[in-house]
């Protein structure tokens, strides 16, 4: 991180968290972090769902909740972006304090509950400012709709002529019930509907499906098959946590999803679980703590074709992806993958 990042975090970190997090976001909008695009190596290039990778470490949903820097995030380095989570109709959210920072865990918990400006507002937002490289959308369901797969529909439907990929988000905790359907029948009946759509549009947009980390093995048996047998394109292991396990924070009694340090270890278990179920039948996106190339080449090698981060941002910097990139390069050279998908689920369990 350079001397000027540094700076900036340090006065980010004086402010409330949600505060921070959106002036991060207006200097990044206004080309503050600088970039010359996403770092691309033979090594490092990749696919995921037949969507070409310039590298395997992505932003991850809802720190670009509105498409308000899309473009300027993937010049950071980042080999892609997943904005949202999008709603149908605006949402304000839960009331405020939402967001909280766990220095001392290098974590941070949210209970935002998919605030957002709406579908119409943040398609305009990314047609304005849409990069090259490869951007998905987060869905998510407004609150007070009664048949969420509609909402889904309807935002699937709203974007497919603007992203490379749409992530059906099951697994937020700070909608009420919307984790019941990861449950196999609610879940089987949510993709078969959500495909159905897909299927009727005039380009086939690649559906993953984004899981918690809080699931038993027999859950996660359950997704993998459902997921298999509807023919999905590749599912994010995992959203933020309801543990608690060893915090020292402060903060650490908040409601809400825990995302970060502490997540790092059960969102690995978890695709690693998922990887021995499906045995590369549906590509995997690791996401839960990364903050280093080790990392990401842990998840890579548990499983995961792509990796993705949030909360290490808010510690280390815009630029992190970017460096955990080139990182990674060097990494790989160094245990002997010619390139990402060798390595992808090479490790011993
Ligand atoms: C998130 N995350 C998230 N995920 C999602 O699918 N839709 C969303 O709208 C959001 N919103 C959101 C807000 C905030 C403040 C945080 C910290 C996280 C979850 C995120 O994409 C990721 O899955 C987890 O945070 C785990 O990764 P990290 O943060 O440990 O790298």
């Amino acid at each position: 991180m350079g001397l000027i990042e540094r700076l900036g975090l340090s006065v980010l970190h004086r402010f409330d968290p949600e505060t921070a997090h959106s002036l991060a976001l207006k200097a990044l909008a206004a080309g503050l972090a600088g970039g010359k695009g996403p770092v691309s190596t033979p090594r490092l290039a990749t696919t995921i769902a037949g969507i070409d990778l310039p590298n395997p470490v992505g932003a991850a949903a809802g720190f670009d909740k509105n498409a308000v820097a899309a473009d300027k995030l993937m010049r950071t380095g980042f080999g892609f972006c997943e904005v949202g989570a999008v709603t149908p109709r605006p949402q304000p959210g839960n009331e405020k304090p939402r967001l909280f920072r766990l220095s001392e865990d290098r974590a941070a918990i949210n209970r935002f509950g998919f605030n957002n400006d709406g579908m119409e507002a943040i398609h305009a937002n990314l047609a304005a400012r849409r990069p090259n490289g490869v951007v998905g959308v987060n869905v998510g369901a407004n609150k007070d709709t009664e048949d969420k797969a509609q909402d889904y529909v309807a935002v699937l439907t709203r974007f497919h002529d603007l992203v490379d990929f749409a992530t059906v988000n099951v697994s937020s905790p700070n909608t009420e019930r919307l984790r019941d359907l990861q449950g196999r029948a609610a879940l089987d009946a949510l993709l078969g509907r959500v495909i159905e759509a897909r299927d009727a549009l005039p380009r086939r947009v690649p559906i993953f499906l984004k899981i918690a980390p809080d699931l038993t093995d027999t859950e996660i048996a359950d997704i993998a098959e459902v997921a298999a047998t509807r023919g999905l394109d590749a599912i994010v292991a995992t959203n933020t946590t309801l543990a608690r396990d060893g915090l020292r924070s402060s903060h650490a009694g908040q409601a809400g999803g825990l995302s970060g340090a502490p997540l790092f270890q059960s969102s690995t278990a978890v695709l690693a679980t998922l990887h021995h179920y499906l045995k590369g039948a549906v590509p995997l996106i690791g996401a839960g703590g990364v903050s280093s190339a080790e990392q990401a080449l842990i998840k890579i090698r548990a499983g995961a074709s792509a990796v993705q981060l949030y909360t290490a941002m808010v510690y280390h910097g815009v630029s992190l992806g970017g460096r955990i990139a080139q990182d990674l390069d060097r990494l790989l050279a160094e245990q002997g993958f010619d390139t990402v998908a060798d390595a992808v689920g090479t490790l011993e369990t």
